[in-house]
Order: C-alpha cells, then structure tokens, then sequence
C-alpha cells in the first residue's frame, strides 16, 4: 500500500470509524472502593490535569474537523472528538463517584491555527499514551483497583490507541497530500513535534507537576509497586506494542518514542538499580 493513497487513507479512517462503541460515559459501572481504595483514586495527582486535557482535545479535535473538505477523514477526525469530549464526561463521572477534588480550570479560547494546534496535540497525545499503556498494565497486574475500574480504563486506553494509529498516518497523507510528502521532511517535521512535546515533559518532571505531556507517567508513583525505571519502560514497549498489533499491519505506528525508550531501556539495563522505584522511594 502507497502512503498518502485513496487505500491509505481509507485504512486508517476506518481504523476509527469502524470501530467506535457506543456508551455512556455517565453511566459506568464504578464499583464500591473501601477506605484505603478510595484514599488511594484521590491521591493519584494527574485528574484535573486529565480532564483538562480531554475537554481541550475534544473542542480543538471537534473545531478542526469541521474545517476538513474531505468527508471520509472529517468523519474520522469528528469521530475522535466525540470521543475526547467523552472522556471527559467518563473522568467527571469518576470523580463525582469517589469525591475526587480538582481546581476547576477555565476553557481556553481555541488556537487561531487549528491544524497546527490539531498536529500538536496529536504528537502529545502519542507521547502521554505511551507512558499511559504502562501505567495502566503495572497498576492492573498490581490490582491495586477493583478489576471494574481497570476494565472502564481499559476501554478509554484502547480508544487512544486507536486515536495515536490514525493521527500518526492522517499525518504521513496530509504531509504526503499537501506535497511536503519526502520522508525526510516529514521525519523533521514529526521530530519537531515531538521535540516540543519532549521539551515540555522534560520541564515538568523537573518541576515534579503533573501538568506536562508524559503527566500520566507521574501516577505510577502514587502506587506502591516494586518498580525500577527500566522496567517501566520495558513495560510501556510492551503494552503499546501489543495494543498496536490489532490493526491492520500495512498501517504505521508510532515510531519515536519507543525508538527512545529502547535505547533508554537498553543503557539502563547496564547499570545496576540500586533501589526500586516503590511508594516510599
Ligand atoms: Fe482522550
Ligand atoms: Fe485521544
């Protein structure tokens, strides 16, 4: 399959189309936690800054599609709006369920540039799910929640992936379709994308807030699991690699961040971990 073709381009529109479930976000089935569960879901510090994000990506999301000519990929990227939106509805649910407190942030106003704003969210979107895919696995394996919770995210993790595969190709054929299609551009093109969201990771760790792409990756600390650096991103490789093999193989995946964490992975591997990363740690 050529990228950038009429067959690209339906595989990965379909890619999301085809596979949206329907439900209600304000309907789940939250089970009952017990004291130490419930001191636990509010300790976690990334919600507010989870809901935030998902109301931000579903207006921007929803406003770009409208001003895409093509129908097949406007009813995709609608379609991811619809879903951003819904997340947010799924975390407000959560939160009304466990009494969970956040500062309530004000709605920006929307980017004058959508698609470059549409363009960057998209690259975020890849880099906080990595870090997502592992989290979720290390804290589903630890059974630190009821399995019900773990089978509601599960279901809103898999709806990123899906988000992360059509992005990463809707990318290659919009650069490929509007002739800055030469691999090499669009490799420099997706590294300054991901460099800006790196950047603002990168400050955010520093700073120690939860309020930078890659914010997922600050839960994994609220939770006391054995766990050295190495493992965890052992762990987000895996979980994302398999996540990523139900679909189609002709389509791309995203490339540079486990790029950057297996070489990560492979230097850490030489030193020895003194300490594993756990709760107290
Ligand atoms: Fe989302
Ligand atoms: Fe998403």
């Amino acid at each position: 399959m050529e990228l950038g073709s009429v067959t690209h381009k339906e595989l990965f529109c379909r890619s999301i189309i085809d596979t949206h479930k329907q439900y209600d976000p304000l309907e789940m089935p939250w089970p009952e936690l017990d004291e130490p569960a419930l001191e636990l879901v509010r300790s976690i510090p990334f919600w507010e800054e989870a809901l935030y994000r998902e109301i931000q990506a579903g207006r921007l999301v929803s406003a770009y599609a409208e001003t895409v000519d093509d129908p097949l990929v406007r009813e995709a990227i609608a379609m991811q709006g619809v879903e951003e939106t819904r997340h947010a509805r799924l975390i407000e649910g959560l939160m009304r369920t466990y009494d969970i407190k956040v500062r309530l942030r004000p709605v920006e106003p929307l980017p004058a540039d959508l698609e470059d704003a549409f363009m960057a969210l998209g690259y975020e979107e890849c880099l906080d799910s990595f870090f997502a895919f592992g989290m979720y696995r290390l804290a589903a394996d630890a059974h630190i929640f009821p399995e019900k919770i773990f089978a509601i995210f599960n279901q809103l993790i898999d709806e990123e992936t899906r988000h992360n595969l059509y992005f990463i190709n809707w990318a290659a054929y919009h650069q490929i379709r509007t002739g800055q299609g030469a691999e090499i551009i669009r490799s420099l093109r997706s590294l300054w994308y991901y460099g800006q969201a790196l950047t603002r990771l990168v400050s955010g760790f520093a700073s120690g807030t939860a309020n930078s792409p890659g914010f997922t990756a600050h839960g994994i600390s609220s939770f006391a699991i054995d766990l050295t650096p190495e493992k965890f991103i052992r762990t987000c490789l895996q979980e994302q690699e398999l996540r990523m093999t139900a679909f189609d193989r002709r389509l791309l995946r995203p490339q540079l961040m486990p790029t950057l964490a297996g070489l990560a992975s492979q230097l850490l591997s030489l030193w020895p971990s003194p300490q594993p990363h756990s709760r107290s740690a």
